[in-house]
């Protein structure tokens, strides 16, 4: 599945809801056309491209036949056969599912809640709106079963705010689940209830954190909670409340029709099931692959993303979203699975893997990336919201030519003293690649010293000379 990447460019840091509104009906011209791989294994993308957003589609497509057999099923064996699964969260911290869901308590004086995050503003993750675009009703088939599992009536599917082009697609599913009774009163005659709501963001990185989330959802400022108690004990309101991301949901019905033993073989072993990859950068075949779990990154790259275009080499990967630590061209021989890179030093986080090859500038690469992470830090704790003002300060002037040696140390230093001191995990996402970058390239970033020019921006000048004829 391919997508046009210059839309996530636009998204992120510098759009804002009055700007958006001028450039969604342009989004909707450019909705994502689809690629495929012959090395996909298709779970959650195996209605993309085939017309799901309609119901009747979507039941010709085995459509909520999930949840007609979960309905049969005590809460426990649901709750048992997706922590069987393997299925670890898909929004970024990978713990899981079925273990997640087993914190709710049974009895509870509060409603419980479920809420799908589809937040996915991370940059270089663009796959969760491709589930609501070509599938929304496996979201909502999904957190009905959430439902089930944990005896909640009440779902919310909370969608970021620059993804107001898909509102119509997941509001008419809502309407047609309601209207066939897939939601409402006594849900296919079962005498259980179960409604479900949707929420759209107003565009802020932060609300993607759980906690935030429900801030923003019970129309506060989005910013994160005290924890514990965490969200399965006291979430949404006060009550109760699982919160998955929209990938995980979806992965939910396939592993309550299959099986857990199915699931989990599909990948290695305590990382079931697939992945959408989204492959971004400096790519010839960029898009949104649907892979086993613990697919090789360095064939991830060459074959099924197409390799390096022009002729260049590889530099460095990002590989799960801009937070993680980059691996160099020699650490890319790794399992893109939550274990093997959290060994080889890095995450496996939302998926987003950004391919960057030699004509790419660390130091700018790096400032492109606090600038992103200075203008989303909500601003409340210090280490987060001064921490990242000076990382983005300091890095600008390096990449300008300003740069004094014992700047390289100092951004080391103040990135080191961001993690762990945060109130929320932002402080951590900023200070992981900063760390990595200095560490793993400090030679570029030695070469910018002294008001040396940057090599790259000459390469990009020359590039952008006229030919003569
Ligand atoms: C700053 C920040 C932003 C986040 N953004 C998202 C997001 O956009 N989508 C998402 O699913 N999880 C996001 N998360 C992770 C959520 O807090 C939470 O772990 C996740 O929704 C749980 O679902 P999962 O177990 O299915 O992954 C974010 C976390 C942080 C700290
Ligand atoms: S770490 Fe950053 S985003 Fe999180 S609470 Fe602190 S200031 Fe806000």
């Amino acid at each position: 599945m391919i997508i046009d990447f210059r839309l996530l460019i636009e998204d992120h840091g510098t759009s804002t809801i009055k700007n958006q509104k001028s450039t969604i009906k342009n989004r909707q011209s450019k909705m994502a056309s689809l690629v495929s791989h012959p090395d996909e294994v298709r779970v959650v993308s195996k209605r993309f491209g085939q017309g799901a957003t309609s119901i009747d589609r979507y039941l010709e497509l085995d459509g909520y036949k999930a949840v007609q057999k979960a309905l049969g099923m005590q809460p426990d064996a649901i709750v048992n056969e997706v922590k069987n699964s393997g299925l670890r969260g898909r929004g970024g911290a990978g713990f899981n599912t079925g273990l997640k869901w087993s914190f709710v308590p049974k009895q509870s004086p509060k409603p419980k809640y479920v809420l799908c995050n589809g937040d996915e503003s991370e940059p270089g993750t663009c796959k969760d709106r491709l589930i609501f675009e070509h599938d929304p009703h496996a979201v909502i088939e999904g957190v009905v079963i959430a439902g089930l599992a944990v005896g909640s009536h009440t779902g919310y599917i909370y969608i970021r705010g620059e993804y107001r082009y898909l509102s119509e697609i997941m509001q008419k599913a809502l309407k047609d689940a309601y209207a066939r009774g897939f939601l409402g009163k006594n849900i296919l005659g079962s005498g259980y209830d179960f409604d479900v709501y949707w929420h759209g963001g107003a565009g802020a990185y932060e609300v993607g954190e759980e906690s935030a989330l429900m801030e923003s959802l019970e129309g506060k400022r989005g910013i994160p909670r005290v924890r514990p108690p965490f969200p399965a004990v006291v979430g949404l309101w006060g009550g109760p409340t699982v919160i998955n991301n929209a990938e995980t949901l979806a992965s939910v019905p396939p592993i309550i029709l299959g099986g857990a033993e199915w699931y989990a073989a599909i990948g290695p072993p305590k990382n079931g099931g697939t992945r959408l990859f989204c492959l971004s950068g400096n790519l010839a075949r960029p898009g949104v692959y649907e892979l086993p779990m613990g697919y090789n990154l360095k064939k991830m790259i060459y074959e099924v993303g197409g390799g390096i275009p022009n002729s260049r080499k590889l530099k460095a990967v990002v590989p799960g979203g801009s937070s993680t630590p980059c691996l160099t061209a020699d650490e890319v021989d790794v399992s893109m699975d939550f274990d093997s890179l959290m060994k080889a030093g890095s995450m496996l986080g939302s998926g987003g893997v950004v391919v960057l090859d030699d004509s790419t500038c660390i130091v700018k690469f790096a400032l492109r990336t606090m600038k992103f992470y200075q203008h989303e830090s909500c601003g409340w704790c210090i280490p987060c919201r001064e921490g990242t003002d000076w990382l983005k300060k300091t890095l600008t002037r390096f990449h300008a030519g300003g740069g004094l040696k014992k700047d390289i140390d100092n951004i080391q230093y103040l990135a080191e003293n961001m993690l762990g001191r945060t109130f929320c995990p932002l402080g951590d996402a900023a200070a992981m690649p900063t760390i990595a970058f200095v560490k793993k390239f400090r030679k570029e970033f030695e070469d910018h010293l002294e008001g040396k020019p940057c090599q790259f921006e000459k390469e990009a000048a020359i590039e952008q000379l006229p030919v003569m004829a």
